[in-house]
C-alpha cells in the first residue's frame, strides 16, 4: 500500500508539473503576442460636392499606437481620391474644411492614399506608422483625411467615404513612413512621350528600406517608376501605370537606401492631344507627377523624416542622362486593370424617379412590406383603409377589431420608369395587419400578420387566389415559446430555414423549418428591442435583422452569432434593411431627436458596406422629404432601390434610381499579400501549434499512465480485491485527473476567449468618427 500511494504520488506530482508548464508556455505565448488591435476610422461627414474637383478634409486626434493595415471605405463612383496624413496640427479646428489644405503648422507625414478601387493595404509584419504620442518627433498628433471629389452627386446623396486604420498598441521593430517622389514642372503641349523628372540625395544616417510603391497621375500619365544609385549602380524601386488601380503594390527585393544615394524618379506623360502646356496641380485637368515610396527603418534609429519625406525637382535639376531605360519604356497593356480603374464618367448619384400612391387603379393603404418576385415585378404588402394606431390593439397586444381586411392587401405591379402597373391583386379576407413579404424563387409568398399574431407561407393560384400552405403561431392569439409570435415584423427564407423577426414584444428571431415548424431562437448581441425586418445576403448568406429601437442593424450568420453590427451618429432607429452585393442599406421609421447635437436627423436611407459596421454614403427624395418610410427593398439588378411609406395622410412608394458606371468594389487589381513575400526579424508568435502539441503529449500521457495504472492493478492480488482496487483507484484519482483535464482545458479556453477578445469586429470597432459640418 505504501508503494502505491508512492505511485500515485509520483503520478500526479508529474501531472501537475506538466499542466503547470504547459500552462506558463501558453501564458508567455499569450503575453508575447503583439494582437492588441483596435480599429479607427476616419470618414467624411456627409458631405455632397459643390462642384468639379471638390477638395474636403476631415481630421481627427490621432490615437497612440501603430498603424499596420488600412482599410478603405470609398468608391470611386464617388470619390477620386483620398490621401491620409499626420499633422502636427489640422489646417482648422473645426474638424472638417473645404479646400486642398491639410496640415497647420509643424509636420506634415503622408500615411496612406487610395484612388482608383484600390484595395486593402497590410503593412509587413513587424512595420507601422507610428502616430499619436508614439509617433516622437514626429508630432503626429492629428490624423487629416483629404477627400477629392470628381464632380457633384445627382440626386441628394452624402458621402461618408473614409478609412479604418488597424493600430497596434505595441511599438514594431520597424517603422513606416512615406517618401513621396513628386514633381511640379509643367507638361508642354503634343509630346507622345515627355519625361518629368525627380531627383534627391538622402541625407540621414538611417538606413531605409523600401516595401511598397503607389503611382499617381491624372489622365496623360503613362507610367511613373523610380530608382536609387550608388556608386554608379541604379536599382529599381518600382514602375507602374498609373492608369491602373493606384493600389501600393510590394516590392518582393529586399532594398536598402543608405545615405548620399542619389534617388530618382521619372514620370511618362502623353501629351498629344493637348493645345496647351498643362501646369501640374490638384484639379483634373492638371497633371500629376507623384511616386510614393513606403519605407521602413529600425524604430531604434534616428527618425529621418520628422517633418516629412518629399523628394522634388532638385534646383538646380540633376542630369538625368543616364536614367535607366526601363524606368520610361511602357508596361505591357493590361486591360482587366484598366476598365477597373476607369474614372466613371456619368456622375455617381442615387436619383428619385418616381413616387406612387396609386398601382392601377388601387389606391395604397400603409405599405408595410415589399419584395420581388421571380419575374422581379414588386409586391406590395399594404394595409388597405385600415391604419395602425393607439385604438388597434389593447393592452395585451389583442387587435380590438378581430375582423379581417376586405381588400386586396397583396398587389403585384410591374414597375417600368415612371409607370406602375398592376398585374394581379390578392388577400382579400386572409389578413387582419399586414407587416412583411418575402416571394421565393418558386413564386410562394411568405407573409407575417402583426393582428393575427401568425405567419404564413401561400401559393397563388391562376385566378389569383391564395391557398394557404401553413401557419405558424396562433391565430388572434399572442404570446411567446415555440406555437406562438407575438407581432411578428419580417420574415425571409434562406436555404433550409425561414427566419422570422419577432418582434414588439418577443424581441427575437425565430428559425422555422420549410414546413413552418418552430426550430430555433436567437436574440442577437446585446439583445433586440424590436426586431423589425430581416433579409440575407445572396452573397455572403448572412442575415441582416433592422433592430429598430436599438437603432441598429446586426449582420449574423445563421446561428445568430455576429458578423458586424452597424450603428451611427446619424440615426437612432432603423425600421428596415435589405441588402444587394456589399451595400447595406438601412432606413429609420421617424424623426427622433438624439442627444448628438440635440438635432433631429432628418431620414435617409442609409448605405453601409458589409462586414463593416460603417455607413459609406446616404440619400433621400428630392420632391419632399421621407414621411414614415417602413421598408426599403433593392431590385435584384442593385439599380433600384424601394421604399414603402406608411404616413396615414399619404401612403406611398418611393422609387429611387442609382446611376453610376461599373460599380463593383471588387477589385481585379487583387488584394495586395504583404505577408506572404516577407520575413522580416520579427514574427513574435509562439504558435498555437506549439500549445496544441503540448496538449496532445499530455493526453498521450494520460491514456499510457492508464493503462499503465491498469496493468500493474491487473496482477492478480492475494486477497482478490484488484477490482475494488481498480474502481477505488478511478474513483479517487481519475476522477481529480478528469477534473484537472476540465480544469486545463477551462484555462486553455480562457486563454483562447482573451486571444478571440482582440480580434471580434465590435470590440475594436472603437469608433471615433468627425462629425461637424454637414450632415443629416
Ligand atoms: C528628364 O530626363 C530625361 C533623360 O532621362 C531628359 O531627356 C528629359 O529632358 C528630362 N526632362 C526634363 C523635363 O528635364
Ligand atoms: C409609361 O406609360 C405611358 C402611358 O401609358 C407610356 O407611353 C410609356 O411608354 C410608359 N413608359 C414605360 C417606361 O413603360
Amino acid at each position: 500500500a505504501g508503494s502505491l500511494a508512492a505511485m500515485r504520488e509520483a503520478l500526479f506530482s508529474l501531472l501537475f508539473l506538466f499542466c503547470t508548464i504547459n500552462l506558463f508556455v501558453s501564458s508567455i505565448s499569450v503575453a508575447r503576442k503583439p494582437q492588441t488591435i483596435k480599429k479607427w476610422t476616419i470618414q467624411m461627414v456627409g458631405y455632397s460636392p459643390m462642384k468639379n474637383d471638390d477638395y474636403v478634409a476631415v481630421s481627427m486626434e490621432a490615437p497612440t499606437g501603430y498603424i499596420v493595415g488600412y482599410e478603405p471605405l470609398a468608391n470611386a463612383d464617388r470619390v477620386h481620391h483620398m490621401l491620409l496624413y499626420g499633422c502636427t496640427r489640422p489646417y482648422a479646428e473645426s474638424g472638417f474644411w473645404r479646400g486642398e489644405s491639410t496640415c497647420g503648422g509643424g509636420g506634415a507625414h503622408i500615411l496612406y492614399a487610395w484612388a482608383r478601387n484600390a484595395p486593402n493595404l497590410e503593412l509587413p509584419k513587424g512595420v507601422g506608422f507610428a502616430i499619436g504620442d508614439s509617433s516622437g518627433e514626429s508630432g503626429i498628433k492629428y490624423l487629416v483625411l483629404q477627400v477629392h471629389y470628381a464632380a457633384p452627386f445627382a440626386g441628394n446623396v452624402r458621402d461618408y467615404s473614409g478609412i479604418t486604420l488597424k493600430v497596434a498598441a505595441e511599438e514594431p521593430p520597424n517603422l513606416a513612413a512615406v517618401y513621396l517622389l513628386v514633381s511640379g514642372l509643367p507638361i508642354p503641349p503634343g509630346q507622345p512621350a515627355f519625361q518629368n523628372n525627380m531627383s534627391c540625395t538622402y541625407p540621414s544616417k538611417t538606413v531605409l528600406h523600401p516595401f511598397a510603391f503607389r503611382t499617381h497621375t491624372h489622365k496623360m500619365g503613362r507610367l511613373v517608376s523610380a530608382f536609387y544609385k550608388r556608386n554608379g549602380q541604379w536599382t529599381l524601386v518600382g514602375k507602374r501605370n498609373p492608369q491602373w488601380p493606384q493600389l501600393f503594390e510590394d516590392i518582393s527585393r529586399p532594398l536598402e537606401i543608405h545615405q548620399n544615394d542619389f534617388i530618382a524618379g521619372s514620370c511618362r506623360f502623353d501629351s498629344s492631344d493637348q493645345k496647351e502646356v498643362v501646369p501640374m496641380g490638384s484639379m483634373g485637368s492638371n497633371e500629376m507627377c507623384n511616386f510614393y515610396m513606403m519605407v521602413y527603418y529600425k524604430a531604434t534609429d534616428e527618425n529621418p523624416f520628422p517633418y516629412g519625406a518629399y523628394c522634388s525637382n532638385g534646383n538646380p535639376p540633376h542630369s538625368f542622362d543616364d536614367y535607366p531605360k526601363e524606368g520610361t519604356e511602357l508596361l505591357p497593356v493590361r486591360p482587366e486593370l484598366e476598365h477597373h480603374a476607369h474614372q466613371s464618367a456619368l456622375p455617381f448619384g442615387v436619383i428619385e424617379e418616381a413616387k406612387f400612391s396609386l398601382i392601377g387603379s388601387v389606391h395604397l393603404g400603409q405599405v408595410s412590406g415589399l419584395s420581388f418576385d421571380p419575374s422581379h415585378n414588386l409586391v406590395i404588402f399594404h394595409r388597405g383603409k385600415r391604419v395602425w394606431n393607439q385604438n388597434t390593439f389593447n393592452g395585451a397586444n389583442e387587435l380590438n377589431d378581430k375582423s379581417s381586411i376586405k381588400e386586396d392587401v397583396i398587389l403585384i405591379s410591374k414597375m417600368e420608369g415612371k409607370n406602375a402597373s398592376l398585374v394581379a391583386k390578392t388577400g382579400k379576407g386572409l389578413f387582419y395587419l399586414p407587416h412583411g413579404i418575402f416571394v421565393d424563387t418558386d413564386n410562394s409568398i411568405y407573409t407575417t400578420d402583426v393582428g393575427s399574431h401568425t405567419v404564413a407561407k401561400w401559393t397563388m393560384n391562376s385566378d389569383s387566389s391564395l391557398t394557404k400552405v401553413w401557419e405558424a403561431g396562433t391565430p388572434l392569439t399572442p404570446g411567446s415559446g415555440s406555437t406562438h409570435f407575438c407581432k411578428p415584423t419580417g420574415i425571409v427564407v434562406k436555404g433550409g430555414s425561414i427566419f422570422v423577426s419577432d418582434g414588439y414584444c418577443n424581441d427575437r428571431v425565430v428559425e422555422l423549418t420549410l414546413d413552418g415548424k418552430y426550430r430555433s431562437e436567437f436574440k442577437g448581441t446585446g439583445g433586440f428591442r424590436i426586431p423589425h425586418d430581416i433579409v440575407t445576403n445572396e452573397d455572403t448568406h448572412n442575415l441582416f435583422v433592422a433592430d429598430r429601437e436599438n437603432g441598429r442593424v446586426h449582420e449574423l450568420r445563421s446561428d445568430g452569432s455576429a458578423v458586424s453590427i452597424f450603428t451611427s451618429g446619424l440615426f437612432n432607429n432603423i425600421y428596415s434593411v435589405d441588402t444587394n452585393k456589399d451595400s447595406v442599406f438601412m432606413i429609420p421609421g421617424e424623426f427622433r431627436a438624439t442627444s448628438f447635437g440635440g438635432d433631429e436627423l432628418p431620414i435617409a436611407v442609409f448605405v453601409g458596406r458589409a462586414g463593416t459596421g460603417l455607413t459609406e454614403f446616404a440619400f433621400a427624395p428630392t420632391s419632399a422629404p421621407f414621411s414614415r418610410p417602413h421598408i426599403v427593398r433593392v431590385c435584384p439588378h442593385g439599380d433600384h432601390v424601394y421604399v414603402g411609406d406608411i404616413s396615414e395622410q399619404s401612403p406611398l412608394i418611393w422609387k429611387f434610381k442609382i446611376q453610376h458606371e461599373g460599380s463593383n468594389h471588387e477589385t481585379d487589381g487583387g488584394t495586395l499579400s504583404f505577408l506572404s513575400s516577407f520575413s522580416l526579424p520579427y514574427t513574435p508568435h509562439v504558435s498555437s501549434g506549439y500549445s496544441f502539441l503540448v496538449f496532445i503529449l499530455f493526453i498521450l500521457f494520460l491514456i499510457g499512465s492508464a493503462v499503465w495504472a491498469k496493468k500493474k492493478f491487473s496482477s492478480p492480488t492475494p486477497q482478490g480485491s484488484f477490482s475494488r482496487a481498480v474502481s477505488s483507484f478511478f474513483h479517487t484519482h481519475f476522477s481529480s485527473t478528469t477534473r484537472a483535464i476540465s480544469i486545463f482545458l477551462m484555462v486553455r479556453i480562457e486563454q483562447l476567449k482573451v486571444k478571440v477578445k482582440v480580434y471580434p469586429r465590435q470590440a475594436i470597432l472603437r469608433r471615433k468618427t468627425t462629425l461637424g459640418g454637414t450632415h443629416w
